[in-house]
C-alpha cells in the first residue's frame, strides 16, 4: 500500500508514542504522598565504615608502580596501611590502572580500578557511538543474552578482566581469606560493576561486594537486575553529580519533552542496580531503595537533568575522600 510521503509510518511514529506513553503512565503514577520518610539517613558511624573503600577507589588513580610498592602518598599507604599488593596493571590511557592486593584488617581482598575526569566519563555516557550490547560469552559463561551493557564500559572492563581474575585468585589461595571487596570511581565504578559480576562466574566459595563511586548507568534492565542479586553493590552519589544519572533511563519523570528528546539515551534503557547512597547538600547520607529511586533524595530525582548537575561534585568529597591519587 503507497502512503504519501510526507505521512509517518507506523514504525516511525512509535517513538513519539512511546514518549507520550511514558509521560501518561508517570503522570498516572506520580505519588500524592511524600516518599522522604522511608528513605533512610546513615548514622555517622555507618558512613565511616566505607571510608576505607573510599581510599581504595581514591588509589585506583595511582600508578601501578606505586600501587604495587604501596608508597603512593595519604590515599594509600596513609589510609590504609595494612595493604599487601599483589598485582596492578594498565597505563592509564588505553587501560585503565587497576590493582588487586589484601587488607588483613578489614579482612577482604580489595579489587580497585581507576576511574576517569568528568569530561571525559561525561563525553562517553553521551557518545552516540556507544551502544548497549551482550557481554563477551567466554568471560561470561551462561550470562542471558537479553544482559546487556554500555559497550564502551564493557570493551574497557575486558582489557583486565583475566588479569584480575588471576590475581584475585591468588590473592585468596595466598591468605586464606574468603571475602573480595570491588571499587572504583566513575569510569573505574562502570569497571568495578561488571566486575561484580564477572567475578562471580569464575570464583565460588567467597563472598563478594561492589563499593563504587560517582557512578554511571551501566547497562540494561536485566543488566541492573543482575547487579543486583544479593544486593551485594553500594553506589555512592555526591550530591549534583550529573554522572549517575547518564544514560538516561526511561523513566526519569521531572524530564521536560526537550529534556526527554535531548537525552535520547534514555529510550537505550539503561538503568541502575539497587544500594545507592545519595549525599546530600547537608552531608547527609540517605539509602535509597530499589533502582533509579525518583525521590529528590536521590540522584535521579535530584539531579533531573544534565544541566541541573554540577561536575565539580563528581570526584568528591565523599566523607572526606577526594577521587584522585
Ligand atoms: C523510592 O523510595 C521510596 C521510599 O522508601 C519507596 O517507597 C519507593 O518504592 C522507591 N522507589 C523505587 C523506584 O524503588
Amino acid at each position: 500500500m503507497r502512503r504519501a510521503d510526507c505521512s509517518p509510518t507506523r514504525s516511525e511514529m512509535a517513538p513519539l508514542a512511546a514518549i507520550l506513553l511514558a509521560l501518561a503512565s508517570l503522570a498516572a503514577a506520580a505519588p500524592s504522598l511524600s516518599v522522604r520518610q522511608a528513605i533512610t539517613s546513615l548514622s555517622s558511624a555507618q558512613i565511616s565504615t566505607f571510608t576505607p573503600y573510599s581510599f581504595y577507589a581514591a588509589a585506583g588513580y595511582c600508578s601501578p608502580a606505586s600501587t604495587l610498592a604501596w608508597n603512593c602518598g595519604t590515599n594509600c599507604v596513609g589510609a590504609n596501611p595494612n595493604f599487601h599488593p599483589i598485582a596492578s596493571g594498565g597505563d592509564g590511557d588505553d587501560v585503565q590502572f587497576w590493582f588487586v592486593g589484601v587488607d588483613e584488617t578489614l579482612g577482604t581482598v580489595i579489587v580497585s580500578h581507576q576511574g576517569t575526569d568528568p569530561t571525559q566519563i561525561l563525553s562517553l555516557v553521551t557518545d552516540s557511538d556507544f551502544f548497549l550490547g551482550t557481554l563477551d560469552p567466554t568471560l561470561f559463561p551462561g550470562v542471558s543474552s537479553s544482559v546487556e551493557v554500555h559497550s564502551g564500559f564493557r570493551d574497557e572492563q575486558a582489557k583486565t578482566a583475566t588479569d584480575v581474575l588471576t590475581a584475585v585468585q591468588t590473592a585468596l589461595s595466598q591468605f586464606g581469606i574468603k571475602k573480595v571487596t570491588i571499587t572504583g570511581h566513575s569510569l573505574g565504578g562502570a569497571i568495578a560493576l561488571i566486575d561484580s559480576v564477572y567475578l562471580p562466574l569464575h570464583i565460588t566459595g567467597v563472598t563478594f561486594q561492589t563499593i563504587v563511586y560517582g557512578l554511571p548507568r551501566v547497562g540494561n534492565q536485566a543488566f541492573a537486575n543482575l547487579a543486583s542479586v544479593g544486593n551485594t553493590v553500594t553506589h555512592i552519589n555526591n550530591k549534583e553529580d550529573p554522572v549517575p544519572i547518564l544514560p538516561g533511563s526511561f523513566s526519569a519523570s521531572r524530564m521536560s519533552l526537550s529534556d526527554l528528546i535531548f537525552q535520547s539515551g534514555m529510550f537505550l534503557g539503561f538503568h541502575h542496580p539497587t544500594g545507592e547512597i545519595h549525599i546530600e547538600d547537608s552531608g547527609a547520607w540517605d539509602a535509597c531503595p530499589g533502582q533509579d529511586n525518583e525521590s529528590d533524595l536521590c540522584s535521579t530525582g535530584d539531579v533531573p537533568t544534565i544541566f541541573s548537575g554540577d561536575t565539580s561534585d563528581h570526584d568528591g568529597p565523599y566523607n572526606g575522600v577526594e577521587m584522585e591519587c
